[in-house]
């Protein structure tokens, strides 16, 4: 045993250093410093009592050999690894936007895009009948979390489309980070990030639901539109992206305004009434999956009636768009304008030709497409000041 004759009340702090970095295999130079100032010759005066620290056999003395071999250096490399870590996390940190700026546009318009793909891979999964591809969930199979070869290509297409929520999670999320830094002063921007952050989870639960009920056609519809909904936010996102949160006024005469909101009901209208169809027709996901037993042929004209009326007021819209010359209107009704006649040359033509499943795709994502336009076709009858400093209304509804 090596004793060390330390004494007086500025060693007592050291000794109890000495012990945790011995209890705790710390830096070895902790330990000999102390050994340094506390050494105090015999015979010296002092009131205080003299304490012999002991280290054990073998140790030389070197209070850093106390440790067993290599744990030392493992807490040294351990902190240096923490360090690291610390430092990438705060420079990462400083690398986050505080403003909307291009990296914000970048991930709004991702976040759109990835929503809408969303319903492109689902539809895959219902008309390719992969449904049921992987047969229970959060795994795929009983044993698997991922596709076995034996599921076939119906398995792989219905593990693809569980995949891409993991991407469309990255996305949402990211977006989220986005905004974080100036989140008091874009609450708007915080709380369209916020949502589908967390909803993309719940979507995911409603999509194991789906499969669970074995494709009950209205779960299978609730899905769906949840998923309109997240596009329609994801259109909010993108324009709001481009524009301040300002004051927002009325940018077009009144009755206009009230044309365009009624449009976009009967949107909304033909859309909810299409899942319902679709929810009578042959596409059920899988060939053992019930139907809602509306009558399909009578949904099919209930369902068209109100797309032909959303057409006619689009086109009263276009008219006095350009009448009127509403600037921050014509481009947006345009758009609405052409997707709604795509979408609806492919909606007679997939009824006409029996449902062939991929024009019944298309009519899917059309969906989807033609409600960011209608989004954004409401937006922009306000005005609002650009984000950036200085710049007007009218000149932010250009920019967009
Ligand atoms: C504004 C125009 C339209 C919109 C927004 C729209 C939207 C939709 C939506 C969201 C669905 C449900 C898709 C699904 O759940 O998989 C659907 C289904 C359907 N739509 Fe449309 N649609 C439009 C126009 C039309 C027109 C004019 C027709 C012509 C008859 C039509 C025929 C159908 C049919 C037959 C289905 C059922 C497909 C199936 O059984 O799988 N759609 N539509």
């Amino acid at each position: 045993m090596h004793t060390y004759n330390v004494q007086g009340p500025s060693c007592a702090a050291q000794r109890q250093d000495r012990r945790i970095a011995e209890t705790h295999c710390l830096n070895p130079i902790i330990l000999q410093a102390g050994a340094v100032n506390c050494s105090k010759p015999a015979g010296s005066h002092s009131n205080n009592t003299t304490t012999p620290i002991t280290f054990p056999a073998g140790s030389g003395g070197a209070p850093s050999t106390h440790c067993p071999g290599g744990r030392a250096g493992t807490k040294q490399e351990e902190l240096t690894r923490v360090n690291a870590i610390t430092k990438a996390a705060q420079r990462f940190w400083n690398w986050l936007p505080t403003e909307v700026d291009r990296r914000v546009r970048v991930v709004a318009w991702l976040n759109l895009v990835a929503q809408t793909a969303l319903v492109g891979t689902g539809g895959a999964v219902r008309l390719t009948g992969s449904g049921l591809g992987c047969p229970t969930w959060p795994r795929c199979t009983a044993e698997s979390f991922i596709s076995t070869p034996e599921m076939g290509i119906h398995g792989v297409i219905e593990f693809g489309n569980r995949t891409l929520f993991f991407v469309l999670q990255i996305i949402a999320l990211t977006a989220l980070l986005f905004v974080l830094k100036y989140r008091r002063q874009r609450r708007d921007l915080f709380i369209l990030t916020l949502i589908p952050a967390c909803s993309v989870l719940f979507q995911a639960v409603v999509g194991g639901i789906t499969v669970l009920s074995g494709l009950n056609p209205y779960v299978v519809g609730l899905h769906f539109v949840l998923s309109v909904v997240l596009v329609a936010l994801g259109s909010v996102l993108v324009y709001r992206v481009y524009h301040g949160n300002g004051d927002r006024t009325l940018a077009v005469p009144r009755w206009y305004a009230i044309t365009t909101h009624i449009t976009s009901f009967f949107v909304a209208v033909t859309v909810i009434v299409g899942i319902l169809t679709t929810g009578s027709g042959p596409h059920a996901g899988d060939s053992g999956a019930a139907r809602n037993g509306l009558d399909s042929e009578i949904l099919q004209h209930l369902h068209a009636w109100p797309a032909y009326v959303t057409f006619g007021l689009t086109l009263v819209l276009l008219v006095a768009a350009w009448a009127l010359r509403l600037d921050s209107q014509r481009r947006i009704v345009v758009a609405l304008v052409a997707v709604e006649l795509v979408q609806i040359a492919v909606g007679l033509a997939q009824a006409r030709m029996g449902l062939p499943e991929i024009l019944v795709g298309i009519h899917m994502v059309l969906a989807c497409v033609l409600t960011a336009v209608m989004t954004i076709t409401v937006l922009s009858l306000k005005a609002t000041a650009s984000v950036r400093s200085g710049t007007a209304p009218a000149e932010a509804i250009r920019a967009y």
